[in-house]
């Protein structure tokens, strides 16, 4: 089976690495050819267009920022439209609103090609090694058909139903990611301004019920100020701001995530935008003045 990577940053690039383990042919395509030259030297064929990917691919899995960015690399010119054969999938990784994604699945169905969403959780750290859960949805036999390469990607796959769906779920994951950083950032701070050692507070929360895969991880991370990105402030900002838009289409109102898009917004206004998610306990450090 040949797959196809477009889009090579710190998801798509672990992504890859992990499917050339797994013994796949695989042609990858990034706008910025330099992200590509890790999967090169492991042995991915990397192509100048999104086309070529196309052309040299059963399935090709997208990886990019947004819903614009998907719709550049499908349907502008050297777009995938444009390599077009038998048989292509097209699998769409990114995280976006659900009524894009729809969109974007009836464009490409007019030029006769199949498109999945299957957005993931997890981040580079564990889609190295094939540890991401995978969340699907569309046409049922398209995702039949390559549930193997899924399940190389995933050590969890979840099939949900029709297009869109499985946007749906993931934008209420990274809605709990949000608030989980959040609470950790502010319970933090907290207990320093009580002149408490936050290990200890995690220490506390990690002993009862409350706690998380994040309190027990990444908060140590975070109390240290390591803030190497695996996933950018900015860019769960941009699934926050989606999480609001979906949420208004779906006339639902949720107040907590519309502050949160506020607090996210802040903080990329000050600097800290391509930190690291959990980069907002530094951020509420530096409002507090501590
Ligand atoms: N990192 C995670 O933990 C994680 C987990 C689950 C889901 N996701 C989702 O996966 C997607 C990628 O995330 P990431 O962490 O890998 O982000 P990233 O490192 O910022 O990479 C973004 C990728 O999108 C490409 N891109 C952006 N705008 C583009 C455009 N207009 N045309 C073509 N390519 C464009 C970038 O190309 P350039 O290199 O040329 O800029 C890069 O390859 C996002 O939707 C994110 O929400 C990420």
């Amino acid at each position: 089976m040949k797959i196809g990577i477009i889009g090579t940053g710190m998801l798509g690039n672990s992504v890859g690495l992990h499917l050339l383990d797994e013994g796949f042919e695989l042609t990858a395509y990034n706008r910025t050819k330099e992200k590509t030259t890790h999967l090169a030297s492991k042995g991915a064929r990397v192509v100048e267009s999104p086309k070529k990917v196309a052309e040299n691919s059963d399935i090709v899995i997208i990886i990019v920022k947004d819903a614009n960015a998907v719709r550049q690399i499908s349907f502008e010119e050297d777009g995938i439209i444009h390599g077009n054969h038998d048989g292509l999938v097209i699998a769409d990784m990114s995280t976006i609103n659900p009524s894009e994604s729809k969109k974007i699945t009836e464009k490409f169905l007019q030029y006769g090609i199949t498109k999945l969403d299957i957005p993931v959780m997890g981040g580079p750290n564990v889609a190295i090694s094939g540890d991401l859960v995978v969340m699907a949805s569309g046409n049922k036999d398209a995702f039949e058909k390559f549930r193997t390469v899924f399940e190389k990607i995933g050590n969890k796959v979840f099939f949900l139903g029709g297009d869109g769906i499985a946007h749906a779920v993931k934008l209420a994951m990274n809605l709990q990611i949000t608030m989980l950083a959040l609470a950790l950032s502010e319970g933090i701070t907290l207990v320093r301004g009580a002149s408490i050692d936050p290990k200890i507070f995690l220490e506390i929360l990690n002993a009862t019920y409350f706690k998380t895969g994040m309190s027990e991880n990444k908060a140590f991370k975070m109390i240290e100020e390591k803030f190497d990105p695996t996933f950018t402030l900015e860019n769960l900002k941009k699934d926050i701001s989606t999480i609001v838009q979906t949420a208004d289409s779906f006339h639902i109102q949720l107040p907590m995530i519309k502050k949160a898009e506020e607090i996210y917004q802040n903080a990329i206004e000050q600097g800290f935008g391509k930190m690291d998610y959990t980069g907002i306990l530094a951020y509420i450090k530096k409002i507090n003045e501590l």
